[in-house]
């Protein structure tokens, strides 16, 4: 920690896309400050950043310090800050004693910058390897590794991609924060076990973590327009969060912005997902609790505590004129709706010796057959649940859009450009994609524990 460049968050947004679109700063103080990294190169549409996974310290909360895996020594790894078509040259470097890669979550990139290691064989302890690729899209990303993911990323592998575009919404404030929890012994290490419940439905931790800091407080002036850009990054944990009395504005998720944003009380975020939301601070001093709420997930998760993951504390002078809320976006090109090409069946079962594990069309990961579409088709698909619990479905390298749930087509004020998503227990999810990048593609389900143990396959783009 005390050798760690540490600096304000958004100041590493500033000195890195230095544009009348940079958002503003955010007072001192911070614990929920981002690592900042430096931009190795002097081109202004290049971030050419060295990166190191390595053992390192980090302390949670009041607890001992615990041993971590993290990129450049910190938990969140050091944001990566850039605007919509700039490169980003990832020199990375492999020092932990285990192979690993980084998969870009939600970028579209080619198939061998994906960090699948179906694709390329991942990188062997002191070993290197460059990735770069051009960013296309506006958004919030994020990086992590993607060989024994249900450990390498609760050791602490994981960082913030923002990605920002010409049409960024004004606020006064804005944050990135990355969701998390960690289960922590008492003499502060991690609980590397396992149990029966962990399995089922991924490791959920006791300690609740916003860019690895315990419930922090997170100062904003009254009345005040802040922008979150949220990341659930949990191995198993839904965040379903609420700031009692205010109501959110949900602009958009993963890689863009609903036409209609709407306001909601509380806001669900699985495994994997970002959400782009807005709140306006109440007018006058006080603190506001964020609460996580539970939330029936499968397996009567329902009964789980209300947990605090943060203090918003509105302190200061008042800001001086009231910015508005968006009211819309320009939508998306939408994907002509079709009838579906294949099928993704989700399922959880008990093998005869008790273990369990988790299928995709009856067979867990590398036995699920691959599914073939051809390069720069259009197709659309199902994704069905038929196990008795939620799973986050994920899809690399490709957006998707919803058609329909549960047969029922998704209103065109939703539209929006996807790569993770919520597939509830028995329910299931028509969705289309444009495969316009050859490779092979994973998609599975983000809850790590269930992608390790086999709910995982691939489409092969050809
Ligand atoms: Cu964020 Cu294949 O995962
Ligand atoms: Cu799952």
């Amino acid at each position: 920690m005390t050798t760690r460049r540490l600096a304000l968050a958004l100041v590493a947004l500033l000195s890195s896309c230095a544009d009348e679109e940079a958002p503003p700063a955010a007072p001192g103080g911070d614990p929920t400050t981002l690592a900042v990294i430096e931009d190795m190169n002097p081109a202004p549409d290049v971030l050419e950043v060295n990166l190191e996974a390595r053992a390192s310290m980090h302390t949670y909360g009041s607890n001992p310090p615990t041993p971590v895996w993290a990129y450049n020594g910190a938990v969140p790894g050091p944001l990566l800050s850039a605007r919509v078509g700039d490169r980003l040259v990832a020199r990375f470097t492999n020092r932990l004693p285990e192979p690993t890669t980084i998969h870009w979550h939600g970028i579209r990139l080619p198939a061998d910058m994906d960090g699948s290691p179906m694709v390329r064989p991942p990188i062997l302890p002191g070993d290197s390897y460059r990735y770069e690729f051009t960013l296309k899209d506006p958004g919030l990303y994020w990086f992590h590794p993607h060989v024994r993911s249900d450990i390498q990323v609760q050791r602490g592998l994981y960082g913030a991609l923002l990605v920002r575009g010409p049409g960024e919404p004004e606020s006064d404030d804005e944050r990135i924060l990355m969701l998390d929890d960690v289960r922590l012994k008492a003499d502060g290490s991690l609980a590397e076990f396992l149990d029966d419940r962990s399995k089922m439905m991924g490791r959920e931790g006791n300690t609740l973590l916003i860019n690895g800091a315990v419930t922090p407080t997170l100062r904003f002036r009254p009345g005040a327009l802040v922008r979150l850009r949220l990341v659930n990054t949990a191995n198993g944990r839904f965040f379903h969060l609420r700031l009692p009395g205010l109501s959110w504005r949900v602009l958009g998720s993963d890689g863009g912005f609903f036409p209609e944003p709407y306001d909601a009380e509380r806001v669900l975020i699985t495994p994997g997902e970002r959400y782009d939301l807005m709140v306006r601070m109440p007018s006058t001093a006080g603190a506001i609790d964020l609460l996580n709420e539970p939330y029936e997930r499968g397996h009567e998760s329902a009964h789980d505590p209300v947990m605090k993951v943060a203090t918003f504390l509105v302190e200061g002078a008042p800001v001086e004129r009231e910015l508005p809320l968006p009211g819309s976006f320009s939508a998306p090109e939408a994907l002509a709706p079709r009838e579906p090409t294949f099928s993704l069946r989700f399922n959880e079962e008990f093998l005869p010796d008790g273990e369990l594990r988790f299928t995709v069309n009856g067979k867990a990961h590398p036995d699920v057959p691959m599914t073939m579409v051809e390069r720069d088709s259009i197709h659309a698909f199902d994704v069905i649940n038929d196990s008795d619990m939620d799973h986050p479905f994920h899809l690399h390298g490709f957006f998707f859009q919803v058609l329909a749930r549960n047969g029922a087509p998704e209103p065109p004020a939703r539209l929006l450009n996807k790569d993770t998503i919520l597939l509830p227990a028995k329910q299931s999810l028509r969705l289309i994609s444009r495969f316009d990048e050859p490779g092979m593609w994973m998609y599975h389900c983000h809850i790590l524990e269930h992608a390790e143990l086999g709910m995982m396959g691939e489409i092969h783009v050809h």
